[in-house]
């Protein structure tokens, strides 16, 4: 692939406390030292392209992208342009955007990319590369390349890519279906042709924007024909894009939906890499307590060690159980373990 854009502008609502408007979960760090931004970047640079780390993210996190951009060397840094969103509406025009721009400020409109989420974990970059590869030969083909996980649960918080016969170096795509209910993740998994989709992508620019057109046009038209990109300014070798006037007009008309929903779920132009890293989608606190990131603060706990912590200050826990708890920025989170889902609604009524 010639370029990759990161998508790095979700709330991560579902890990509050600790994550915020200021910096949500992709600024949290949840294994090793780097936070899981820093540890996309990584990925995205260990690549070895010739082009941009495009991050398309808020304008509110561009500041901690910053930040946490200078434990960058200074050759990665230079390939970083951090593209500022004037407002959150989803990824679908997240990735509109950031295609529109790259076509733009590169004149190259057949460039091919790999587009990442900032909330994953993969520790197998050399396997990782290697899928990376095979599915760029795909999207040479015009194709929408996603990556297959094989699923281990009925999960209704990912997309399913229902997948036909080998086309090597990957499968043909006979659906795709975004979050589905639970009865229907069931007979999924039951079917056993239905892998997760790991929310990566690889495709033509060219071959995205015709797609995307006409799954739906209200998303890509307003870029097109041509996108008068906002002013650069280099801070610290990053370069930084923020909205303009022209640019908030535009994306205030555009449709709130993800790609999954606004292409994906559409195209018949799929195909699908079974991925053969390892893949964590750090999605909820059920997600991290299972990682068991060790407490930096003390801890007691009376009996067995079914609680799980993360927390600033120093936390008791008698005669309880399989409780996660979790104190950040002055507010706390109790939650039994495999609840983890109700905490998005608790972000909703509580301050963020
Ligand atoms: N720039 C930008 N703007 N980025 C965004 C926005 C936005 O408005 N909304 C979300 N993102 C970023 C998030 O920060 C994250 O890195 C990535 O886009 C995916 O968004 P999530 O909100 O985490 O999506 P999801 O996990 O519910 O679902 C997606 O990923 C699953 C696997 O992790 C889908 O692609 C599913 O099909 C997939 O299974
Ligand atoms: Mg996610």
């Amino acid at each position: 692939v010639d370029h990759v854009i990161i998508m790095a502008g979700g709330a991560g609502k579902r890990l509050w406390p600790a994550s915020n408007n200021s910096k949500p979960k992709q600024f949290m760090t949840v294994q090793g030292k780097d936070s899981l931004f820093l540890s996309t970047i990584k990925r995205a640079a260990s690549l070895g392209i010739p082009g941009k780390i495009l991050v398309v993210t808020h304008q509110d996190h561009i500041k901690a992208a910053l930040e946490d951009s200078q434990k960058l060397p200074l050759e990665i840094r230079q390939k970083i342009v951090l593209l500022a969103e004037p407002q959150a509406r989803n990824t679908g025009p997240a990735l509109a955007y950031a295609g529109a721009w790259l076509k733009e400020s590169t004149g190259n409109k057949d460039a091919s990319v790999l587009v990442l989420a900032a909330d994953h974990l993969i520790q197998d970059l050399r396997q990782f590369a290697k899928d990376v590869e095979n599915a760029s030969l795909l999207a040479g083909l015009d194709k929408l390349v996603v990556y297959g996980i094989r699923p281990d649960f009925p999960s209704t918080g990912y997309g399913y890519i229902e997948a036909g016969e080998e086309t090597a170096p990957g499968f043909k795509v006979l659906s795709f279906k975004e979050k589905p209910d639970q009865s229907t993740a069931e007979e999924f998994l039951k079917a056993g042709n239905y892998l997760w989709n790991s929310g990566m992508f690889t495709y033509k620019l060219s071959f995205f924007e015709k797609e995307l057109l006409a799954g739906s046009p209200k998303m890509m038209e307003p870029f097109l024909p041509v996108l008068n990109c906002p002013a650069t300014k280099i801070e610290n070798d990053i370069t930084v894009v923020m909205p303009d006037e022209a640019l908030s007009r535009l994306y205030a008309a555009l449709p709130r939906e993800s790609v999954d929903y606004a292409l994906m779920e559409k195209s018949s132009h799929i195909a699908m890499i079974r991925s053969g890293f390892d893949w964590n989608d750090v999605g909820s606190w059920d997600v991290i307590a299972d990682l068991n990131p060790p407490t930096e603060v003390p801890v007691f706990t009376s009996g067995d060690d079914s609680n799980f912590v993360y927390s600033d200050i120093p936390v008791a826990l008698c005669g309880v159980q399989d409780l996660i708890v979790v104190i950040k920025n002055g507010k706390a989170l109790v939650c039994r373990k495999g609840e983890s889902q109700l905490v998005k609604d608790a972000a909703e009524s509580l301050p963020f």
